[in-house]
């Protein structure tokens, strides 16, 4: 059985609790600071477990002591976004809280796999890696998998047709410039043109880029959860069970689509060591040149770093 930490007990990491504890077969600790969040919310959760069936397998706690020896850290702490706001407003706080959990996660678990959550994430996935030391296989940005999920949803909402048969690759950063790519996306293995106009596509296009804020909109007060819970939770679970799943994630680059020294959205293959293998897409000028754009807004988000 895997031991799955989750720090930070907010609405993302909470809601990951939850759909680990559905998924099952592994054990989980829930860490915050503010004391008595994550011990509260994992007693609700394993009284759910009787009445809807699910593990109860879990601690909650504010000690990083607990999450000694995890296969896998999930990190939520950190702020979400209000109204208005993007996700590279966050990177001075978050920067802040990253960098503190990351210390005592390899202190506690120095052989983990971490996937990050926590926004700006492609900087936030940045900083773990470059604190951690640990080897680029074992430092993973969530992004791709929820972006992905938010263009199925919307193909699905326009065609009517069963999301399970809807492909979608979005690569690049987590932010307003991801790249939807509609050559690598398909429905029962169709192109989407045969499924969709152009107008069509632009429109899943711009809603998909905009699916975090859309929601944000909505909430006032934060950010979504339940489907970034929903996707580092599958992400864990390739990793738990060495599925071999390609999934788009955030991992460091070097040289990999012409970058170096950025953790950027790639597909990769997902397995008990991490990332198994980054896959390299033979893209063609406008892709490349989205995914440049991509790169530049990350890298301007970055530069606010200090270590
Ligand atoms: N250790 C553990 N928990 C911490 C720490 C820390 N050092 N610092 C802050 N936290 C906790 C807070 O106490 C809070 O409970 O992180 C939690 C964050 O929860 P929310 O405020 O509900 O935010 P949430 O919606 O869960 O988003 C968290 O995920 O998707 C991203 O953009 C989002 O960066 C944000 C993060």
């Amino acid at each position: 059985m895997s031991k799955v930490s989750i720090i930070g007990a907010g609405f993302v990491g909470s809601t990951v609790a939850h759909w680990a504890m559905i998924a099952g077969g592994c054990q989980i600790i829930l860490v915050d600071v503010v004391d008595g969040l994550a011990k509260g919310k994992v007693l609700d959760l394993i009284q759910a477990g009787p009445i809807a069936g699910h593990a109860i397998d879990a601690v909650g706690t504010t000690d990083m002591a607990e999450t000694a020896n995890s296969d896998i850290v999930i990190i939520t702490a950190g702020v979400a976004r209000k109204p208005g706001m993007t996700r590279e407003d966050l990177v001075s706080i978050n920067a802040g809280i990253v960098g503190g959990v990351v210390k005592e996660v390899i202190k506690y678990s120095p052989n983990c796999t971490i996937i990050m959550m926590t926004n700006p994430l492609d900087t936030m996935t940045y900083l773990a890696y470059k604190l951690s030391g640990f080897p680029r296989e074992r430092v993973i940005g969530q992004a791709g998998v929820l972006d992905g999920g938010r263009m199925k949803t919307f193909i699905a909402m326009e065609t009517g047709l069963d999301p399970e048969n809807i492909h979608t690759t979005v690569l690049g950063g987590h932010g307003d410039e991801m790249v939807p790519l509609v050559r690598f996306s398909s429905i029962g293995g169709i192109p989407l043109s045969s499924f969709l106009t152009p107008e069509q596509i632009d429109r899943i296009i711009a809603r998909t880029r905009d699916g975090g804020a859309e929601i944000v909109r909505y909430l006032k007060t934060g950010s979504a959860y339940y489907a970034p819970g929903a996707s580092a939770c599958k992400m864990a679970q390739a990793i738990a069970k060495n599925q071999h799943h390609i999934y788009p994630a955030s991992v460091f680059l070097q040289g990999e689509y012409g970058l170096t020294d950025i953790c950027f959205g790639v597909p990769v293959i997902l397995g008990k060591n991490g990332v198994e293998r980054i896959i390299e897409l033979d893209l063609n000028d406008e892709e490349k040149a989205a995914l440049k754009r991509s790169a530049d807004l990350i890298r301007s988000t970055m530069a606010a770093l200090k270590f």
